[in-house]
């Protein structure tokens, strides 16, 4: 079977993936689209892309739909990626909560789980009566299967193998007989952790406490900027007067419409009331 994607077709995943998913895939990625979908086709034994469209489209293709975006998208993330962000919430957002000891922070496109887990490893070392704390950790992504990765919290030595050792003991179990070469996130980071399959295009967002800090980071590169500016104002309403926005090293609100204040690059603040 050698299916070929036609403009009319490669339009059709344009808009749905669009209105869906918020990812502008322009002309240029007709190409890797046709290669990614179509080992995509092949495992489905459908004949054509039309078939495929159709198939995402029907009722219950949703879960079909969190597959195409796992093809187009990338899920990179590391431990500690772009430690700055780690920082401030230890030298700046900690000081700000003591005197309530309760924080709320959403890692909103978590990928795997590593950005998640970053932050409540960061907290643990930084808090020492922690057992006095309210803290949640929200983890959310599109994707089920990076997030059933993120919840499993099993990681790979090579992965595992960047952090300073320290932090491995204090914070992973090695793995032993079969799970040898793998590293679990102990029960005290992944207790503090909710992970569920949020997508950002959502109107809404089921979260009920305004939050402290959103982290949304290297996701907002994708979407156009009427999508990041829809999405800084669903996040503005989340947070609390005070609360932080991050976001990704290679993104900027500059230009678009927000109304938070600049606090540092990549970093910004929903104003005090
Ligand atoms: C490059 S990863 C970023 C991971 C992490 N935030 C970091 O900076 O290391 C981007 C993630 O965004 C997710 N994503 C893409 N579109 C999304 C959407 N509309 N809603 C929620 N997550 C989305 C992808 O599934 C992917 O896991």
């Amino acid at each position: 079977m050698n299916a070929t994607l036609t403009d009319k077709e490669f339009e059709q995943f344009q808009s749905l993936i669009y209105q869906q998913v918020g990812i502008k895939l322009d002309t240029p990625k007709k190409s890797l689209l046709t290669s990614r979908l179509g080992k995509r086709l092949r495992e489905l034994q459908l004949p054509s892309y039309q078939a495929y469209y159709d198939r995402v489209c029907a009722k219950g293709g949703e879960e079909e739909l969190t597959q195409l975006v796992d093809l187009i998208s990338t899920n990179k993330t590391d431990f500690f990626r772009e430690p700055g962000h780690f920082d401030f919430l230890r030298e700046q957002v900690l000081s700000q909560v003591q005197a309530t000891r309760s924080l709320r922070i959403w890692s909103s496109a978590s990928s795997s789980g590593e950005e998640p887990y970053t932050i409540a490893m960061t907290l643990t070392d930084a808090i020492p009566d922690r057992s006095r704390w309210d803290i949640k950790v929200l983890a959310s992504d599109i994707s089920t299967r990076v997030l059933a990765k993120a919840a499993a919290g099993i990681y790979d030595d090579e992965r595992v193998a960047q952090l300073p050792q320290d932090v491995v003991r204090r914070h992973f179990l090695r793995g032993k007989g079969e799970q040898t070469g793998k590293f679990k996130v102990r029960k005290h980071l992944s207790e503090m952790i909710a992970f569920r399959r949020i997508n950002l295009m959502a109107p809404a967002f089921p979260i009920k406490t305004p939050l402290d800090v959103i982290f949304c980071r290297n996701v907002m590169i994708y979407f156009d900027r009427s999508t990041q500016a829809t999405l800084m104002g669903k996040f503005y309403r989340y947070l609390r007067p005070g609360g932080y926005l991050f976001i990704g090293h290679s993104e900027s609100l500059q230009w678009i419409e927000h109304q938070f204040t600049y606090v540092k690059p990549t970093i910004y603040q929903k104003p005090e009331a």
